[in-house]
């Protein structure tokens, strides 16, 4: 049966994908964008199923009023898939106040907010499902990259719980974490204003490898991104609150959670060494 979907970021990419799938697999969709020309394809091809509205994330006003206007046109939201996002390349020294704010509120702050909207809809028909796109930087980090691993972090942390608070009114959360694939993501990436040339020996390298990232023979394509997210939305199975999504993305996240057990495994064996330690007998377990 099909399902009313909101979904974020449809002018391009992951969400493009996603949204044309979704269509054309007999889902009604709001599709939103802030280049709303990105989103007439879809309407066109699906003008009864698909709803395209204009949303920027920055602008409460306008998420308010794109829920608002979902919700009518589709007589509910079933699903929200907070997928749009554009990434900010810069040092933790080269980073300003206004732009990380500007990052926290594409990457945390408007998906919160969408979050917050929908929640009571999802409530009041007693279920719901929300995906928050976050990216395997959601569990690492990279360097250049601190303002958008910043956020992807805080949206990860807020997602887990969220994910409990749900449950008992039958909310499921989803986070997705992709790896590399084939969008205008390295390309719309904004650098930060200041440079600090000393960080070329660490962020360079980074920086070109994403702003390549649709040109890298690794990267999967977003066909398969959608394929994947629509398969785990008609799973009749509990879903995990964390899924990686491509191949890639494994690799990344099981190097990650091995470092990360490592770290632990280090911090206790030094803090039980610590003269200054104040646990019984042998320390922290
Ligand atoms: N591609 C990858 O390798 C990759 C990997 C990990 C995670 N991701 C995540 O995947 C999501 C989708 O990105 P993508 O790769 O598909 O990139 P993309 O092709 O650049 O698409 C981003 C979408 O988000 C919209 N958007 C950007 N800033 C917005 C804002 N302030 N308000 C409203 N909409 C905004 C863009 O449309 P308008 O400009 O028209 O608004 C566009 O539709 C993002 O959250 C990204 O962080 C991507």
């Amino acid at each position: 049966m099909g399902r009313r979907w909101l979904v974020t970021g449809c002018s391009s990419g992951l969400g493009r994908a996603l949204a044309t799938a979704a269509a054309r697999a007999g889902h009604s969709l709001a599709v939103t964008a802030r280049r709303t020309a990105g989103l007439d394809e879809l309407a066109a091809a699906w003008p009864d199923r698909v709803v395209p509205l204009r949303l920027e994330l920055r602008d409460a006003a306008s998420c308010e009023e794109a829920v608002r206007t979902a919700a009518d046109r589709l007589g509910g939201i079933d699903i929200l898939v907070n997928n749009a996002g554009a990434g900010l390349f810069g040092a933790v020294e080269e980073v300003s106040d206004t732009e990380l704010r500007d990052q926290l509120e594409t990457l945390l702050i408007g998906p919160w907010r969408l979050t917050r909207l929908v929640l009571p809809l999802m409530r009041a028909q007693g279920n719901g499902h929300i995906l928050n796109v976050s990216s395997v930087v959601g569990r690492m980090a990279f360097p250049g990259l601190a303002a958008y691993v910043a956020g992807k972090h805080a949206l990860e942390g807020m997602s887990q719980a969220l994910a409990i608070e749900g449950a008992p009114h039958n909310i499921r959360v989803t986070v997705l974490e992709p790896g590399m694939f084939a969008t205008r993501y390295g390309i719309s990436l904004a650098e930060a204003r200041h440079r600090v040339p000393a960080y070329d020996v660490t962020n360079r390298e980074m920086l070109e490898g994403t702003r390549g990232v649709a040109d890298n023979p690794e990267t999967g394509h977003p066909d398969d991104f959608a394929a994947a997210v629509l398969d785990m939305v008609a799973a009749d199975v509990p879903l995990p609150v964390r899924i990686p999504v491509g191949d890639d993305a494994y690799g990344y996240v099981d190097q990650a959670e091995q470092a990360s057990r490592e770290e632990f495994a280090a911090a206790r064996t030094l803090v039980r060494g610590l003269p200054s330690r104040r646990w019984p007998a042998d320390g922290p377990r």
